[in-house]
């Protein structure tokens, strides 16, 4: 290999390590959260091992779902989600707390009339309605 060749394989090196270490910066949950009004919309903030994480405004009521692959995490940072299962049982979660739905299991967020942030940590491929297709359904999740 020329001496030239190896400088840029070098520098390039160099550039792609200076790319990674500009993204290594915290990331504000609340302030995310301010960028976006849309409910039941997941809106995209890091990714990490084949995974995204991201938030979502709940308000009311969503649509009964599973999810076939994907085990599902719920975190609330403000208001109460409520998880409603085929057994009857609703489940409270807090602001705080956190929820996983095991996947296979069918599940319906929704909420008491107020608005509820949530932060969710899936696969890239998980669609939040599931193996269910509605008009709630987002495809395309767009980065905030
Ligand atoms: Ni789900």
């Amino acid at each position: 290999m020329l001496a030239a060749e190896q400088d840029l394989k070098t520098q390039t090196k160099q550039q792609l390590k200076n790319k990674n270490m500009q993204e290594i910066n915290p990331i504000n949950i609340m302030e995310k959260f301010s960028l976006f009004d849309k409910q039941w919309t997941p809106h995209i903030i890091g990714e990490l091992n084949g995974q995204y994480v991201k938030l979502c405004k709940l308000k009311d009521d969503f649509v009964w779902h599973s999810h076939e692959h994907e085990d599902e995490l719920f975190m609330v940072f403000k208001g109460t989600l409520l998880m409603e299962f085929r057994d009857g049982r609703t489940v409270e979660v807090k602001e705080g707390e956190i929820l996983i739905v095991p996947k296979g299991v069918e599940h319906r967020p929704h909420t008491n009339g107020e608005i509820v942030f949530n932060l969710l940590f899936e696969p890239k491929a998980t669609l939040h309605t599931g193996t269910v297709e509605s008009e709630m359904t987002v495809k395309e999740l767009g980065w905030i």
